[in-house]
């Protein structure tokens, strides 16, 4: 079992860091010119598989954006001072209950990781999320290896395990979905 932490402010969070370099979340839309270095931050945080996912789903958005096609997505960027330090999206599906988003492309420089930051970044984009009039709020990750840390930082925020899908992934992989009432804790 991980040792009970204390709470961290953004601003003790902010003093915690060397250098003294600004970290506090502040999220800024993602525009098409952060494509490239988006991709390399989800390559280096996960591989470069979802790397090469990510660079067609960022494709298909700002071609949407382009024709004035609202395509239900929206990205957010964590600037640096040098290099952006992490992204969170936002989908709706259009099709779809009009409360509900799914988180989307989550990741943080890995030099980042493991310091309390995604815990700030997961908040930050909840509260866009319910500032775009979102209640509900889900996750898709995957029950392999690689989606372990992600699955149990999740439950450290408060979202709870809404289901499955058996075999999702073509390894064998079960889909795992988890969820959070955005009206609780806001
Ligand atoms: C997932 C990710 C964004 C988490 O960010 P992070 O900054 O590393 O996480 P934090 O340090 O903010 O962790 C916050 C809390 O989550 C929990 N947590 C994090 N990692 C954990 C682990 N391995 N086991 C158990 N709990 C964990 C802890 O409660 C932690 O709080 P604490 O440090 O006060 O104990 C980051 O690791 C990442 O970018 N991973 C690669 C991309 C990815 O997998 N995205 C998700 C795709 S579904």
């Amino acid at each position: 079992m991980r040792p009970a932490q204390k709470q961290r402010s953004p601003a003790a969070f902010d003093q915690s860091l060397s250098g003294g370099i600004s970290l506090v979340p502040c999220l800024r839309p993602m525009v098409e010119s952060d494509i490239d270095s988006v991709v390399n931050l989800i390559a280096r945080a996960m591989n470069l598989d979802e790397g090469n996912q990510a660079r067609d789903t960022f494709a298909f958005h700002f071609s949407c954006k382009r024709y004035g096609i609202d395509d239900g997505r929206t990205y957010y960027v964590l600037p640096g001072p040098a290099a952006l330090k992490g992204i969170a999206g936002l989908h709706h599906y259009h099709w779809g209950p009009q409360e509900n988003v799914w988180l989307a492309w989550f990741a943080l420089d890995p030099s980042l990781h493991g310091q309390g930051l995604g815990k700030f970044l997961l908040e930050a984009v909840a509260t866009k999320a319910r500032g775009l009039g979102f209640t509900k709020f889900f996750i898709e990750t995957y029950s392999t290896p690689a989606f372990a840390r992600a699955r149990a930082f999740y439950q450290a925020q408060g979202f709870t395990q809404a289901g499955s899908i058996h075999s999702y992934l073509p390894d064998g992989g079960n889909m795992v979905v988890f969820s959070k009432d955005l009206t609780i804790d806001a």
